[in-house]
């Protein structure tokens, strides 16, 4: 039986429609996560050719007590796109009697199996988990009944890189008022290096990049009663050095239409839907971009092979 529409399904619709009606034809991507996509995440952060993953993980445990001396004790942890949290529990290892932690995802259902998990491992820890698009807002710390004298936000997995150079910019900015003038941004960048080896990070040989990117159509099929075959559609991963970036497409295999509620869209053989952009920084590229937004970095890491950074900022006085 067909569920009539309700308004958050109607404004996702609009704004997946207008995003297949531009030209080349974009695709956001939030809608990745899903419960299915974000199992998938978890899965690519296994795969061999994704560093990206392994170098956090090699920061946050070589770095683990420098960054928290950085970042002082109590302090009300807030993690934007938070996933598993399996990174975070590094750094909650770290830290010096933190006070509270709330992670804020877009994957609700994810984001409480994630939660109860945590409680399991940290029965002490306050624990307020936030489902929510960042985008649309920001946590607000005093709303939510955690101490709120020494936020730090947390930005993991770098997606910073998912946004476009100029809403990057914005959404560290409007990260770091989190905590006000005492807070700090604690921000993963992924570093720019070798084509062949971003390449094959956003394209493993297992596929699972590529089950992640094409179960956007599954989704829209299922949420939006689009009928995408999504045996019609393969997965690309380009690197665009001029933009330094990473571009995640959707090609189709054919000429087809598919239909998304009443509306119908033709693609012809080849053509791209993009759906991820992941920009790579150099490590001062990224303080600059900081600086743009008054941010100052106050330090730094990398990882061992020096393919990925994690900057503290704050807010310049
Ligand atoms: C690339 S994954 C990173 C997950 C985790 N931070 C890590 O490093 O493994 C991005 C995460 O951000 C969440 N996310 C993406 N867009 C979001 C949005 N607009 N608002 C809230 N969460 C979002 C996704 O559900 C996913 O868990």
């Amino acid at each position: 039986m067909l569920m009539p529409m309700t308004e958050p399904d109607r404004s996702l619709r609009d704004e997946v429609l207008a995003g297949l009606a531009a030209r080349p034809r974009r695709l956001h991507c939030k809608l990745f996560y899903d419960l299915e996509g974000s199992r998938l995440f978890e899965e690519i952060c296994a795969q061999p050719e994704y560093y990206l993953t392994r170098s956090e993980i090699d920061i946050l445990t070589r770095h683990g007590d420098d960054i928290a001396g950085a970042l002082g004790e109590n302090v009300t942890l807030v993690e934007l796109g938070s996933g598993s949290s399996t990174k975070t529990r590094l750094l909650l290892d770290a830290l010096d009697a933190p006070a509270a932690y709330v992670p804020v995802d877009i994957s609700a259902e994810f984001l409480d199996e994630s939660a109860a998990s945590l409680r399991a491992a940290y029965p002490r820890l306050r624990i307020v988990p936030v489902a929510a698009d960042f985008t649309a807002a920001m946590p607000a710390v005093d709303e939510l009944d955690v101490p709120a004298e020494r936020v730090v936000t947390f930005f993991s997995g770098s997606s910073i890189g998912n946004f476009e150079p100029s809403a990057a910019s914005e959404l560290m900015a409007a990260a770091a008022e989190i905590g006000g003038a005492d807070g700090r941004l604690l921000i993963a960048a992924d570093l720019r290096k070798e084509g062949h080896v971003l390449e094959a990070a956003y394209d493993d040989a297992a596929g699972i990049t590529a089950a992640f990117n094409l179960n956007i159509l599954a989704r829209l099929n299922r949420d939006l009663a689009a009928d995408f075959d999504v045996d019609g559609f393969h997965h690309r991963a380009v690197w665009n050095a001029d933009a330094s970036r990473i571009e995640m497409h959707i090609v189709s295999r054919r000429p087809q239409r598919v239909r998304l509620g009443d509306a119908a869209l033709d693609f012809g053989e080849g053509e791209v839907i993009v759906s991820e952009h992941c920009y790579k920084y150099t490590v001062d590229g990224f303080a600059e971009m900081g600086r743009s937004v008054g941010l100052d970095r106050e330090a730094l890491w990398l990882d061992a092979d020096g393919r990925y950074s994690l900057h503290l900022f704050r807010q310049a006085p």
